[in-house]
């Protein structure tokens, strides 16, 4: 299973729930994108590191029986786990194929839409896969991206400090792994190059109080990755204790504030 030992999030069951979570607290925004670009019944959408394919589902209920969702993923735990939610809600409109963004080709089809999240912070060579993109989709789609576009936006305030180091531990491990965390910095470029054009470019970014939902993404992904981190021979017990303890007391704070990690979403035309 080279794809799951591979990933640096990891494919285990408390990421597969994670990307639950973030999915949710996303979902609002996410709607209003695809909405606003035009994705509705009948449409068919290439979902790029689809992982256990929560997106992929809303998709797939909003195109219908007679739209299509091609999800790509190259995680056979993230596979699985999307194939059991397809069949447990009787989607037959999904079809999910294993692949490696990097090493294969991307499959050829009549594609209105793609969908990209998170994906290509993760990835060792982003430009390969928007020339793959390109190559598949057809004249006048859509592409549409959510990325991170500068993940250093992620504090808090009042500040903390060992988030802002547990921050750049996340940033360099990334790097580390071969990706890049602030993909969407390099889609400009890689767009025109592609023959896309950007038609719309709009910076989603949160000032969030503990009790929002959406507090809860940045949180649940510091109390999964200290383990990773510490797995990985980076920090010990004593700074992941100190990191969880302070977020704690950021918790009990009404009046603390979190600023999110900037996403871009880029929503672009092949020309
Ligand atoms: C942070 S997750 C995002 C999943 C999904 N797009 C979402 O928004 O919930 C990144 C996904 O990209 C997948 N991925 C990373 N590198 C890949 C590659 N080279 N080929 C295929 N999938 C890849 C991972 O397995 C993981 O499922």
């Amino acid at each position: 299973m080279a794809g799951d030992r591979d990933y640096v999030l990891g494919t285990h069951e408390e990421e597969l729930a994670r990307l639950g979570l973030q999915h949710r607290v996303w979902r609002p925004v996410v709607l209003d994108c695809w909405q606003k670009a035009g994705i509705t019944v009948g449409k068919h959408v290439l979902d790029l590191g689809a992982g256990p394919g929560y997106a992929t589902v809303d998709l797939a209920e909003i195109v219908g029986p007679t739209g299509q969702i091609v999800a790509l993923e190259r995680s056979k735990n993230f596979i699985h786990a999307m194939g059991e939610t397809c069949r447990a809600r009787s989607l037959a409109n999904v079809k999910i194929r294993e692949l490696d963004l990097m090493t294969d080709e991307l499959p050829k089809g009549d594609y209105d839409f793609a969908w990209c999240r998170w994906v290509l912070s993760f990835v060792s060579d982003p430009s390969s896969l928007i020339r793959k993109l390109s190559g598949v989709m057809p004249k006048r789609s859509i592409a549409i991206f959510h990325e991170y576009g500068h993940y250093e936006t992620w504090h808090f305030l009042p500040r903390l400090t060992n988030q802002e180091k547990f921050r750049e531990h996340v940033i360099e491990t990334w790097r580390e792994s071969g990706g890049e965390p602030d993909g969407a910095a390099g889609l400009p470029g890689l767009l025109s190059t592609n023959d896309f054009a950007i038609r719309s470019a709009t910076p989603q970014i949160f000032c969030v109080r503990p009790n929002d939902y959406m507090w809860q993404w940045p949180a649940t992904f510091i109390e999964i990755y200290l383990p990773r981190l510490m797995e990985m021979g980076r920090i010990d017990q004593n700074f992941a204790d100190e990191v969880r303890g302070d977020l704690a007391s950021a918790e009990a704070n009404p009046n603390a504030l979190m600023i999110t990690p900037l996403v871009l979403e880029i929503v672009a035309e092949k020309l």
